[in-house]
């Protein structure tokens, strides 16, 4: 199958671009299409057939559920069973936006979509292309993240592109997604609302309209004084090339990333590091592949390029990618969430080694 880039204005989405990929997916089809978190690997929600097509062009295992993607909270009546008065208080507060919200699912959903769950996952995104895409399809979307299963979430058409060519028959090119991370998602279906996986609205925001919202369960994060070569709790956001992630007293941190460095140029290893600006001047000389997110207090920043940073390093042919901490305000629980699970769920810490 060839598949097609169309280029598309991010503000004001050309109508017979949209069109063409509205037909697509009216006839069973995916599409590949911006949203401001991450690119989407859409179809129409409520075929089966076509929903099937997301999970082999992806290599996506059927126990993944997908969110499906509305453009106006009508749409929620046929999704959902019950709309409890939570749900609609988080909805008006944040649809648009990267929210997603787990509601009980109602029989119209196909099981395929929801691997067979009783819930449905539902987010309204903010991004014209998306919106226009799901008006004109006249359904609601079913999208993953536009990756290979295992893969970094792509925040490019190219990103997508170079996971999907010729499993897809249309990318729509919207530019940079301008979030980086994927939504955040919001269990509403068991007691108290519980964040499943944190993502582009913070949990100061959420329990800014509802105070009871509870934080993801810990993983299985495992802090270590000893470096090993990450591997069996790899989940999502898997970079091709192992990730080691740093934590600790910023000087500390950086001390130990520079070692680390040193130790791999020492066996003919070639590192990467992914630094904020202020450790810039640090790893000047250090011999290691440098790419800064930004500003380590700017946490939107640091969403918006972390994507694209490890895949950026996975093409430079580095062997091993060495990254620094950022702490969880804000998105900062996202970005250490994504870290956390791109190293295997192993976090360095020199300073516990007293
Ligand atoms: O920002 C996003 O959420 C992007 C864009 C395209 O909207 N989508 C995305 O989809 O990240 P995906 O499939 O890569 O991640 C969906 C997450 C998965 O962790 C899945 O397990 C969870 O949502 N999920 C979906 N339905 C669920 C359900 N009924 N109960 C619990 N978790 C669910
Ligand atoms: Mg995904």
């Amino acid at each position: 199958m060839h598949t097609e880039v169309l280029g598309i204005d991010p503000v004001h989405p050309d109508p017979a671009t949209i069109e063409r990929a509205a037909a697509l997916l009216r006839a069973g089809e995916v599409v590949v299409f911006p949203t401001e978190t991450v690119y989407g690997l859409g179809a129409a929600a409520l075929q089966t057939g076509a929903v099937k097509r997301i999970f082999s062009a992806k290599e996506r295992p059927f126990n993944d559920p997908l969110i499906v993607h509305i453009a106006g909270e009508d749409a929620l009546e046929q999704l959902a069973s019950s709309i409890s008065g939570q749900a609609k208080l988080l909805a008006r507060a944040f649809w648009p936006g990267p929210l997603t919200l787990i509601l009980p699912r109602s029989p119209l959903v196909p099981k395929l979509v929801t691997a067979g769950l009783e819930t449905v996952a539902v987010r309204m995104p903010r991004h014209p292309v998306a919106l226009a895409l799901i008006r004109a399809a006249a359904s609601p979307i079913a999208a993953p993240s536009a990756n290979r299963f295992m893969h970094v979430s792509p925040t490019t058409a190219q990103h997508a592109l170079a996971d999907l060519d010729g499993r897809v028959p249309l990318i729509l090119d919207g530019g940079p997604s301008e979030v980086g991370v994927e939504s955040t998602v919001l269990d509403l279906c068991s007691g108290v609302p519980t964040i499943l996986r944190p993502g582009g609205v913070s949990l100061e925001a959420l329990r800014a309209v509802l105070p009871g919202v509870q934080p993801p369960r810990p993983g299985k994060a495992v802090a270590t004084t000893v470096l090993q070569s990450p591997g069996q709790l790899l989940t999502h956001y898997a970079p091709a090339v192992p990730l080691l992630l740093f934590d600790g007293p910023e000087e500390m941190m950086r001390a130990a990333m520079l070692a680390e460095v040193r130790r791999r140029l020492e066996r003919g290893e070639h590192a990467g590091v992914l630094v904020a600006d202020e450790d810039m001047a640090a790893f000047r000389d250090s011999g290691a592949l440098v790419r800064t997110l930004g500003d380590a207090a700017a946490p939107e920043q640091v969403a918006a390029a972390l994507f694209a940073a490890l895949r950026a390093l996975e093409e430079e042919g580095v062997q091993v990618i060495l990254s620094r901490s950022f702490d969880e305000h804000g998105l900062g629980l996202a970005i250490r969430d994504r870290l956390l699970k791109a190293a295997g769920g192993k976090v360095f810490v020199p300073g516990l080694q007293e």
